[in-house]
């Protein structure tokens, strides 16, 4: 870290069309062993709780999802005092009933990236158990934020996670439609699998853009529909998600708490 002493509890990692979450906000340079985040992180305070904001893809859209440095976000997050995330993005369908401007919050994921470090440990043995790779307390978190405000979100789901930068083929939509998943992202991973590496909680909040080719026969994704459909939801998303900060428990004891006991790490976490 190199120019303040600032620290929070909860981080926001806002994806495309999330640049800006907190007002008020000082703006946060950090260091991290794996290199610089994704840009400076905001910090202010939400219903009394120090909430952290870093736009996933850097200012201007600056990172895309296979070149996001996630294990810097990570730990840069964790080094502010950060225990909780709540993690907003951009998700395809690919199930009809729910179609764009649905939000959900999935309790399963499938990674189907490929190349990207997706772990903090290159020495010794530490294997963290991810069989729920979604922070139960946060997922009821925002499912009871959620209930305050009134609005609708979707329980559960598997989110599968793709490399991108293209969208998937009408095939490769199907197939994952046919294995029961239900959404389809490119940045979902490996940014849950890190905060479980630093024993992190970490909840996604997934808003619906578009149908994906598999499902919509007729069209095939574009880019400019999904922005637009994400910009025409994001005050939605935002209110979700600030209500969700208040609704965090504030003191933890989830399995995501414990997932570095008994294992010691070869690396001293910030
Ligand atoms: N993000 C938003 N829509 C998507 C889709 N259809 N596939 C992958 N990532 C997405």
């Amino acid at each position: 870290m190199t120019s303040t002493t600032e620290t929070a509890e909860v981080a926001v990692i806002g994806g495309s069309g999330f640049y800006e979450l907190l007002t008020d906000a000082e703006r946060v340079t950090v260091d991290t062993p794996f290199g610089a985040p994704s840009d400076a992180i905001t910090v202010g305070t939400v219903a009394g709780r120090r909430v952290a904001f870093l736009p996933r893809h850097g200012q201007g859209h600056r990172y895309p999802a296979h070149r996001i440095n996630y294990r810097a976000n990570i730990w840069g997050l964790r080094a502010l005092g950060v225990r909780q995330i709540l993690a907003p993005c951009a998700v395809g369908s690919l199930r009809r009933d729910w179609g764009p401007g649905t939000v959900a919050v999935p309790d399963q994921l499938v990674d189907r990236t490929t190349g990207r470090t997706q772990s903090y440990y290159d020495e010794g043995a530490v294997h963290v158990s991810f069989a729920d790779p979604y922070c139960a307390e946060g997922r009821g978190a925002v499912l009871k934020a959620a209930a305050s405000a009134g609005a609708e979100v979707r329980d559960g789901g598997t989110m599968v996670v793709i490399d991108g930068p293209r969208f998937s083929t009408r095939a490769e939509s199907q197939w994952y439609a046919a294995a029961g998943w239900s959404l389809v992202n490119m940045t979902g991973h490996p940014e849950a699998v890190l905060a479980r590496e630093l024993a992190l909680c970490y909840t996604s909040v997934a808003l619906v853009t578009d149908l994906d080719a598999g499902i919509d026969a007729a069209e095939s994704v574009a880019q400019d529909e999904v922005f637009r459909v994400f910009a025409a939801n994001i005050d939605r998303l935002k209110e979700l998600v600030l209500r969700t900060v208040a609704a965090l428990p504030t003191s933890r004891d989830c399995p995501c708490t414990h997932a570095l006991d008994g294992i010691d790490p070869p690396l001293e976490l910030p």
